[in-house]
This record gives structure tokens, sequence and C-alpha cells, in this order.
């Protein structure tokens, strides 16, 4: 099955798995959906792509609110690409005060619980007073405009708060996941100059307390430039405060005027950044700015989500990544959304917790990963079986590729065979999302982000920079700026050029590999260091991990290459198993199984089995690290990002023994 003809040598990479299912949206779905049929997607597309001064500007009069009009639309000089230039405009502002002033203060915003079951609800109204509050307390600390305020927190409303009070007085928010260590914390603190922290006493996690408060006293220590640190009560843990640096949040929010109106900001103003795992180890401040990411916020949510104001609307992720920011805050916010918040575990007190607020809150639209995917097949359908899901009408996925077995299961077992599944592939750097089904529109195909979003100009080349026919893959490059594109690396612009414009210059490089199939689908095949060379055929990462996961004993897994003299390369697969235990007899089978799903070429050197497979906290499989286990090397590298250090240890372990 794998398409011999392929040219090794312009880089392009073989596509050897063949997804023929089709799920084309119900009718029921589609007449009552925002964009009803390919035909809608099709004119929307067109009129972006031919006249994006026009579209951009259109949707921009009618859903933002201006204190100062924008004279431009679109400018760009290679890398430097300005939105809505001369324009003001206020995030923070478009998300709160534009639904009140619409007469929708008291629709909830926010509906929350904690991982305890305690709960709250917030209108639209209170969180607008919450977080006028706490912006007239960030100006008492001096914090204005321009000045970074650096965010580590649970999951809770005032996460949320924070960074709408940032953006509603210009401050500038770094939010950094709640699992980072205090090394992490220092190092982004320290690249950002971070002049304020805010933080929470502790955090519950599968039942514990972990200690926040304490990590952050330790990175404060190595943090030059912060000089104040705000703290939130959440955990009642006894945690140490020093004296002068560090305030109750709820000291200083007692007494604070809930009028504070929102700074009118330049369009290309910063709003946010967010420290994403690089290549080289050190981590990078992605640089968003206000308008246009707020507007591609906005568009996407609508489009992708077929939002509707009754919708209760949960995205599982952490406001610690991307995800969070785009479509837990700004995104749904910037529409006037119900969201659904949850501080902990997905499987605290039991592995059914997800479901179980599901059918309590009726929630209508779930948005989550692959890996919380798989491990929600691992623990069993018995935990989903208890459960009424029959509140939900869509779902998404965010964050790796779906296995096409994964998206099966997601869409029998969540979706009761009926909900429509969202693909949705993008990246920190992209602000928002860029290719997903339109759900009352696209035929979807398990595996696939299917198309563009309109305002995306996607193009594929191989290593001569020569656009690849169909289903040969190549480097994903975007071709057009769009309106929540990254505008930089925080102070380093000589790596935000090498990585991302230098490679096919005027065209922004994603990293990723992708090929596009008969019907115009994109199917995203892993990152560009991740291809396995084996004799000359390059090899897709998650495609040879498709074919293994469509075993009835395969959780998940993991294909990298390791050096091997004939071939080049050889495959190298970490499997984790379920329903059976390891043996020479299941290895033997996996192997039959990939050579019958693929063929020979693909079929794996090495398998290993494994309880867990290393991840970084935001549920990525770290291939870096395995690459290195597999060619016997010592892993090598940052491993800042790694979740769990014991799996390391396991795996490596496994290997000697
Ligand atoms: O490799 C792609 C993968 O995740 C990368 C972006 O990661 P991050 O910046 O952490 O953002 C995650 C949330 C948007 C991409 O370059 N990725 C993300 N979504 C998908 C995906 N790979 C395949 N399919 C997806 N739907």
């Amino acid at each position: 099955m794998s398409d011999q003809n392929a040219d090794p040598n312009t880089g392009q990479i073989d596509n050897v798995l063949h997804e023929e299912r089709l799920f084309p949206p119900s009718a029921d779905f589609s007449q009552q959906a925002n964009i009803a049929s390919m035909s809608d997607y099709q004119t929307l597309y067109d009129a972006a792509k031919n006249d994006p001064d026009k579209f951009w500007a259109d949707i921009a009069n009618q859903e933002m609110h201006w204190f100062k009009p924008f004279d431009r639309v679109v400018e760009q000089n290679g890398k430097d690409v300005h939105w809505f230039a001369g324009g003001q405009t206020n995030m923070s502002f478009n998300c709160l005060d534009a639904h009140i002033a619409a007469g929708n203060g008291d629709r909830a915003a926010i509906i929350w619980e904690g991982e305890p079951g305690d709960q709250r609800t917030l209108s639209y109204a209170q969180l607008h007073a919450e977080v006028c509050k706490f912006a007239n307390v960030l100006k008492k600390l001096d914090i204005g405009v321009g000045d970074v305020v650096s965010i580590y927190m649970p999951m809770t409303p005032e996460l949320a708060i924070a960074m709408l009070a940032c953006t509603r007085i210009g401050a500038i928010h770094s939010v950094i996941f709640a699992g980072f260590s205090a090394e992490a914390i220092a190092d982004r603190n320290n690249d950002a100059s971070a002049k304020l922290q805010i933080t929470s006493d502790g955090l519950f996690r599968r039942g514990k307390t972990l200690p926040l408060k304490e990590t952050v006293d330790a990175a404060l220590e190595k943090s030059r430039s912060v000089e104040n640190c705000i703290v939130l009560k959440r955990a009642q843990n006894d945690c140490p405060m020093t004296d002068r640096r560090d305030h109750w949040w709820h000291e200083l929010m007692d007494g604070a005027s809930p009028d504070c109106p929102a700074t009118p900001l330049d369009s290309e103003a910063t709003s946010f950044i967010l420290y994403t795992s690089g290549s080289t180890g050190k981590p990078k401040g992605i640089r968003h700015t206000t308008a246009g990411y707020n507007i591609w916020a906005k568009k996407t949510f609508q489009w992708v989500f077929d939002w509707k104001p009754e919708d209760v609307y949960w995205c599982t992720a952490d406001c610690g990544w991307i995800t969070g920011h785009s479509y837990i805050v700004y995104g749904p916010m910037a529409n006037g959304a119900t969201c659904l918040m949850y501080e902990g575990a997905p499987n605290h007190p039991a592995p059914d917790r997800f479901w179980d607020i599901v059918e309590r809150h009726k929630v209508t639209i779930l948005y989550t990963a692959p890996t919380a995917i798989r491990a929600f097949v691992k623990w069993g359908d018995q935990h989903i079986e208890k459960h009424d899901l029959s509140s939900l009408r869509l779902l998404g996925t965010v964050g790796e590729g779906i296995n096409p077995e994964t998206w099966i299961w997601y869409h029998e077992k969540i979706g009761g065979g009926n909900c429509p599944i969202v693909d949705t592939w993008w990246q920190t750097e992209t602000g928002g999302i860029m290719m997903s089904p339109l759900p009352g529109a696209t035929s979807t195909k398990p595996g696939s982000c299917t198309k563009p979003l309109p305002g995306v100009v996607p193009v594929i080349v191989d290593e001569s920079l020569t656009p690849v026919g169909p289903n040969q893959g190549g480097m994903l490059c975007i071709a057009k700026p769009w309106p929540g594109m990254l505008r930089g690396i925080w102070g380093d612009d000589q790596r935000f050029t090498e990585q991302y414009w230098s490679t096919y210059p005027g065209n922004y490089l994603t990293g990723d590999n992708a090929r596009i199939d008969n019907d115009g689908y994109y199917w995203i095949m892993g990152r560009i260091d991740d291809v396995i060379n084996v004799s000359g055929h390059r090899l897709s990462t998650i495609e040879v991990e498709s074919a293994m996961v469509s075993h009835p004993n395969v959780a998940e897994c993991a294909a990298v290459g390791r050096p091997h003299e004939l071939k080049g390369q050889a495959i190298a697969v970490f499997v984790s198993i379920k329903d059976t235990e390891a043996s020479d007899q299941l290895r033997d089978e996996l192997k039959l199984h990939v050579r019958k799903e693929i063929g020979a070429l693909a079929v794996p050197d090495d398998i290993r089995f494994t309880e867990a497979l290393p991840k970084t906290r935001s549920g990525k499989i770290m291939r870096r690290l395995l690459r290195d286990i597999a060619a016997g090397r010592e892993a090598a590298g940052d491993v800042s990002t790694l979740e769990d250090f014991s799996v390391l240890a396991k795996i490596s372990a496994d290997d000697e023994s």
C-alpha cells in the first residue's frame, strides 16, 4: 500500500496509511448549523482569499468594539505583519463590557467546578466586576501598559480574572502552567522581565494539595525583576508570605473599586506572551498582539464550534496552554459563551469524573485532547456507560493527531454515534485554529483535520521548495498572513526569523509535515524532525502509530527512528498495552499487524512494552527522549517540560534488563 514511487531525494514523505471512512454531518445538525454546507464554506473561503482586506474589515467592524477605527487592514513586510493598524480596541472590553451593553450581563460566563466538588457560576456582569476590581488592584501595584505579569495559578475563575484584568489595562500576561518547576518559572520570568507574580497557596490535584507558593518562592529567589507577588487563597494550606513582597488576593480585592474603564490599546499592542518549548531547549516566548488575535479567536470559535448562545461549552485544557487562552478565555468570551471550567484531574475521585460533569452540567460541546481520549479508552467503557451523555452535540480534539481507531471510539462511545468531531490543527504560534472540519458542512475522515479555515492559505512543499502533489508529504507552510498569527519571539528576533521565516522566505514554516489527499483533505504527519527514514523511504510517525493503535491490545504508542547500519534508520515503537500481558507472541502479532496495515516497509524492528510514555505537561509524547533511548544514548537536552520523570527511568531500566 505504500507509495513506492515517491522520490527519496526531494524529501517527500511516503503516504502509507489509507483511511477511507467518511462521516457526513447529519441533516439535523446541518439544518441548525452556522455554516450549513460546503458551498457556504467555499463562499467564505473564497471571499477571504480573494479580498482579505474587505473580508476582515467587515468582520472587524461588525464584531469588535473600536475606540479608534483602524486605517489599514493588513500589511506585510516579510515576517513583520500588522493587522488593523491605526485602530484601538481592548480584548477585555470585547469579552465583557460588550455583552453587558448588549443586555446579556446575566448570562453565565463561567460555570466552575473545583476538584473537591465545590462550584461557582459567574455571570458576565459578575465577571466584569471582578475583572475591574482586580485591574484596579494591578494598577495600585504600579502595573500598567507593557508591564509583564507572570501568572502561575490553578484552574480557578481567578486565573481568567487575572488574564482579563491584565488585558484590560494593557499589561502583558505570561501564564505558566502550574505544573512547571521553580527553575522553569524563573527562566520564563527572567526572559520576560516579569514585574509581578500571581499565584495561589496551593492547588488540588488527585485529592492532594500541591504547595504552589513554595515553588513560586524558590522561583522568585532567582527572578530578578519581580517586585510583588499576589497570592490567592485556594487550598487553605499554610504558606509562607514574605513581608512587603507578598499580598493576599482577597485583602487587595477588599474595597477595590469595580469601576475600571478598559484602556484603549493599539491593535498591535502585545496582549500576552506564552512560552513554548523549543527544539534547542530554551523556551520561546511566543508573542501575540491585540486586535488580530481577538478577532481570530472569536471567529474561529464561531465557525468551528458552531456556537449558539444556549450552548454549555467545555474545553478541558488548562489556561497555561494556548488552547486555554484562545478557547476558554478570549474566543468563547468574545462571543459571550457559557464556559464550563474544571480545576482538577479527569480521574478524581474516579475515572468517570468528566462524564459525571458532562451529565450534571448538560455540556453540549466538549473539546479535549487525544492524550486524554487514549486514557479514557484504557480506563474502560464502564465509566462512560454509567452516564447520560445525550446533551453532547459536538466533540473536538486538539494538540496531537488523533489515530483513526481512537477517533472512532470517541465518536461512538462519547458522541453516541451522532456528534460531529472537529479535529482542529493549530499551534501556539497560530493563535487559533487553522484547519478543522466545519461541523455542519464538512464530511469528516478519522485522523484528518480536513480543510483550512477561511483566511488560511496552506502550501506543502518538498525540500527544494516545490509544492508537492496529492498524497505526497512535505513541509506545511502558510503562504498568507492571518489575523491571529504570532508577531515574534519575545526578545529574540533572530530566532523568530530563523525558525519560522527563513526556510521558505515569505511563508510561515509550521514545523509540521502534512499531505493532501485526493479530496483536498489535509493530514498532519508529525513534526518535521520526527520523520523516520527507512531505506530512503520517509515515513511519518503518526501513520506507523495509527497502524499500531488499530490493534485491539494497543492503548497508545510512539514510533521513533534509531540508527541502522543498512537501512539508515530502523523503526522502534514504544507501546503501552491494554487487556493483556506483554509477551513475545504479542510482539510478533503486532509486527504482523503493521505488515498487514501498511506493508513490510513499516514493520518495526524493535517493539518495547512500557507502562506509560514520556509526555510533556501538555500531553504530547516526547519523541526526542525516546529517540535517545532507542539509540541506546543517554536522554540528553532539555527535559524541563517532561511531566513524569519516573516514566523515563522506567523505560530506560526496562531497556537494560
Ligand atoms: O504538531 C502539531 C500538533 O501540535 C503542534 C502545536 O503544539 P502547541 O503549540 O503546543 O499547540 C497545541 C494546541 C494548539 C502542532 O505543530 N498538533 C496540534 N493539533 C493537532 C496537531 N497535530 C495533528 N493534528 C492536530 N489536530
